[in-house]
């Protein structure tokens, strides 16, 4: 009886959990636009989204990457659809795990946010063939992304899956969803031209359909200056300020505001200086924008065989305001969190202007832009006589000068290339160059990058030289055949046809017959053989007789390999292997991989061979990929042997060990510089490609100057380092002990060095002026919004804080006066209060985050008549580690 009444309130729970889960988010609301911006729910909006794109993280990281967004200032969250996810077999569809799109919007839903779908089905994204499943090329008469009755069908059917999805699950605005949003493909119009009139063609069609589904929210398409007049076209780029869509009717949407750039192995990693950011975002809500999106505000990482490419890195940071790990990247997220705020502040004034913008001329380079209207609603910014709003955009466009401008009859000081922010047309809330969030480094070593004002990944030895395990066994991969799944054809097929992307990797095989003529030849003429091909994509390593003869990289290249071949038959193996399917271009269906072109053995003695209708044997993948030895289950199924020194470095070998979970909740990376190239896998989980190229020498920058326009080559960090050493292993794929690793070695490495590495932040340092401005929360303060006081008596405040579950544990440097030098290199100056270091290590140490606030009363003033500063340093530490430490 007892039994059932537990299985009874079992039930009741479940259901009324279930009933939560399928809430509804908001009450149901209507969407749609008019020139100035979107409407929701009656009301135009100014909207700051946020791009996170769910695979790119584990489920349980979802939460904490929206609550992070939100608290940054994020109203939507954006992303693509992943075709090739959903449907990696035709009409076989995956919801689960990292492709549980609908708990991803339900989250998002519930935490209040809303939700703009980029179904595309064509994604680009530097992702696997741009999103498209593979199979999708092998349906007869297909051709992609123009007017092809078999792509059409095949399009339409996973558009429809989806907004039919979103709809069951009533994700909405109108059925009370988050969904405000949704996007019919992408960046068409760069490669429209290559269509012709099918492109266009297919542009109106996809329109009508997309509009068919019947979804009830507007669509949008992004760069695509024929959109239908039904369809909204967006904005994608550094800048978008200038932007106009093609028909007064429509608002101003910047879809993908790049606010850093992805990397290419061998590459140095792109950083875009968050000054610039916030310029840009500034400058576009100035000049008439509505809707912004950071593209990527969350990137994360190409989990598996994701990336795309060729040669997109396993990182996809992206330089974004949240890390690949999902830690604060500061100064970045928490100087777009004040600019966020600074812009919402506008907001009532910025939705009142029908029309343009009062504009005025401030000089050579230097101009305003002025909303006014009147206040319906109680408003806090309005600091005016009755009802009348304000908010004003000053610009200085100057890349190199600063510029003092009088505007409504005050003195604005402007740093160069920057934004001030007035919301109520007097007070500066917010200036797009005056850094006062903080910086935050996230390991000794690295810190040491050299733009202060960029934070490079950083990681913390877990435990110092401590090897991840001295217990490696090994095992070898045959070199060409393994196994039964092989076949032989005559001549040379192409790539992607006979692995259907199952495995990066295909091995060609064919018997070449040498006769004592052609080895005589050679010797009394010193022409030696070659292998020829006219071109490869993306690595060929080419074995005669089982031995490596030599390796090409790149993206349609010729080869021209010296082979040395024996007298009789030899074996030549080419394995071709795939880095990433292309994501961009027009054709993409045509692009294939492996070979094009003739392949022959040149140098003999009757001249040449054309081996491109020879008989060849074909195999598809690893042996050690296809037994799934990399899996808890299967992992037994190969033979290992204890690692022994002298073999190590070998090629084709996959190595294995066990590890237990470092303690804590920090994020968890593997360190595996010391490795060639190759996959890892963590309990069965791929936890990418890893491949140690290191990036070239030169062409990184000293500094990074933010002023000017930016492009993904100005500010790099990296030049002759690996360009990706660590690679995340959520914490989700880990238990606490016994947690199996097995990794497959193409080039060669050093199993022994890998180890286990914590991300997190160990330092943060901050700079706030006494001319800084005050915080942003209290222009909504009572005493603000009905005047009893101004804004511009209070003081400005800095801000510390540590990762979650981290406390401040040491402040290292303070000094209220004139300190001198950046972070990690602070020292006084003439004048300091010595007050400092106490007031300070008083207000944080100990606690998670603190605030101070900048100004005489609370240090005393150590020199009067002169400007003060206030620069902090301080330690961050695990909390639990401190408990530790003290017990
Ligand atoms: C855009 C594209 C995105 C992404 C981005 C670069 O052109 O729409 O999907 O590829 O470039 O990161």
């Amino acid at each position: 009886m007892a039994d059932f009444r537990r299985v009874l309130e079992f039930l009741v729970l479940t259901a009324i959990l279930q009933m939560a889960i399928c809430a509804e988010f908001f009450k149901p609301f209507n969407v749609s636009y008019d020139h100035r911006a979107l409407i929701i729910d009656g009301k135009r909006r100014m909207l700051i989204s946020s791009g996170i794109h769910y695979p790119r993280a584990t489920p349980d990281m979802w939460p904490d990457l929206i609550a992070k967004s939100k608290e940054g200032g994020a109203d939507v969250i954006q992303t693509y659809a992943f075709w090739n996810g959903h449907e990696p077999i035709r009409g076989q569809y995956n919801f689960e795990g990292r492709y549980d799109i609908v708990k991803f919007v339900k989250l998002v839903g519930s935490a209040g946010l809303y939700f703009h779908l980029r179904i595309g089905p064509y994604v680009c994204a530097e992702w696997n063939f741009g999103g498209f499943p593979v199979w999708l090329r092998d349906v007869p008469g297909i051709e992609f992304r123009t007017d092809n009755e078999p792509f059409k069908v095949e399009m339409q059917r996973f558009v429809k899956k989806m907004v039919d999805l979103m709809q069951q699950e009533m994700l909405f605005s109108w059925q009370g969803g988050p969904i405000i949003l949704l996007q019919i493909e992408n960046e068409y119009g760069n490669i429209e031209s290559k269509y012709g009139q099918r492109g266009k063609e297919y542009i109106k069609w996809a329109a009508r359909m997309a509009h068919a589904l019947g979804a009830g929210v507007p669509w949008v398409m992004c760069k695509q200056t024929d959109a239908p007049e039904d369809i909204i076209d967006a904005c994608n780029g550094y800048y978008c300020d200038g932007f106009k869509p093609n028909s007064y009717k429509k608002p101003a949407l910047w879809t993908e505001d790049w606010n850093g750039w992805y990397t290419t192995w061998g590459g140095r990693v792109p950083h875009r200086p968050v000054e610039d950011n916030a310029f840009a975002v500034a400058r576009f809500f100035q000049r008439g924008g509505s809707f912004h999106n950071y593209y990527m505000y969350f990137g994360g990482t190409n989990f598996g065989r994701t990336s795309g490419g060729p040669f997109y890195i396993t990182s996809y940071d992206y330089d974004a305001p949240l890390d690949e790990y999902g830690l604060l990247s500061q100064p970045k997220w928490g100087h777009l969190k004040d600019l966020h705020a600074a812009i919402k502040l506008c907001e009532p004034a910025l939705v009142a202007v029908d029309d343009a913008p009062e504009y005025i001329n401030l000089g050579p380079k230097q101009e305003a832009h002025v909303y006014r209207g009147s206040s319906h609603t109680e408003d806090l910014s309005s600091s005016l006589s009755g009802d009348e709003i304000c908010s004003a955009f000053l610009a200085n466009i100057d890349e190199h000068n600063s510029a003092s401008v009088k505007f409504l009859g005050q003195v604005y000081s402007l740093p160069p290339w920057s934004v001030s922010i007035l919301p109520d047309c007097k007070n500066v809330a917010f200036n797009t160059a005056k850094v006062g969030a903080q910086i935050s480094i996230k390991t000794a070593e690295l810190g040491s990058s050299c733009f202060s004002n960029i934070t490079e990944p950083g990681y913390q030895l877990l435990r110092e030289d401590r090897l991840i395990s001295t217990t490696w066994v090994t095992s070898k991969e045959p070199i060409g055949e393994w196994g039964e799944n092989n076949f032989t054809a005559q001549g040379i097929l192409e790539h992607l046809n006979v692995t259907k992307d199952t495995s990066d990797y295909l091995w060609y095989v064919c018997r070449i017959h040498i006769s004592d003529e052609d080895s005589s030849y050679w010797e009394t003429s010193q022409v030696y053989p070659k292998l020829i091909i006219g071109s490869i994509r993306d690595v060929v390593r080419i074995f005669v007789n089982g031995q490596l003869a030599g390796s090409v990289v790149g993206r349609w290249v010729p080869v021209e390999q010296p082979v040395q071949l024996v007298q009789g038959y030899n074996e030549l193996a080419i394995l071709s292997a795939t880095v990433g399917l292309q994501n961009y271009g027009a054709f993409l269906e045509k692009d294939g991989a492996g070979f094009k072109g003739q392949v022959k053995l040149t140098g003999l003695k009757s001249g040449e061979i054309d081996l491109s209708m020879s008989l060849w044997s074909y195999q598809v993948g690893l042996k050690g990929e296809f037994m799934k030895i990399y899996s808890l289950e299967e992992h037994d199924s190969a033979v290992w042997i204890d690692l022994q020194q002298d073999s190590i470095s070998t090629s084709f070998t996959w190595y294995k060990t066990f590890f237990d979970a470092p303690s804590g909740k920090d994020p968890v990376a593997l360190d595996l510089g010391s490795m060639g190239k190759g996959q890892a896998w963590v309990n069965g989980h791929n936890i990418g490609r890893y491949w140690s190229l290191v990036a070239p020498k030169g062409g990184c920058q000293k500094t990074c100057d933010y002023r000017g326009a930016y492009n993904s080559d100005k500010c790099t960090t990296n030049c002759g380092e690996t360009t990706q050493r660590w690679y995340h292993i959520p914490r989700a794929w880990l238990r606490p002990s016994n947690n199996l690793l097995v990794l497959f070695e193409e080039t060669g490495g050093n199993p022994l060095e890998i180890s286990i590495l914590l991300h997190s932040t160990t330092t943060i340092c901050a700079q706030v002026s006494e001319s800084h401005y005050p915080p942003l929360h209290l222009w909504s303060h009572p005493d603000i919004v009905n005047r009893k006081r101004s804004i511009s008596d209070l003081p400005p405040e800095m801000h510390l804080r540590c990762d979650d579950g981290q406390i401040i544990s040491s402040v290292t440097f303070a000094s209220y006066g004139t300190p001198q030098g950046g972070c990690q290199e602070f020292s006084q100056g003439k004048c300091h209060a010595p007050t400092s270091l106490s007031v300070v290590s008083e207000a944080c140490q100990g606690r998670n985050e603190c605030t101070i606030r900048v100004s005489n009363k609370i240090f005393g003033d150590p020199c009067q008549r002169v400007a003060k500063t206030l620069a902090v340093e301080a330690k961050c530490q695990s909390s639990s580690a401190m408990n530790a430490a003290w017990l």
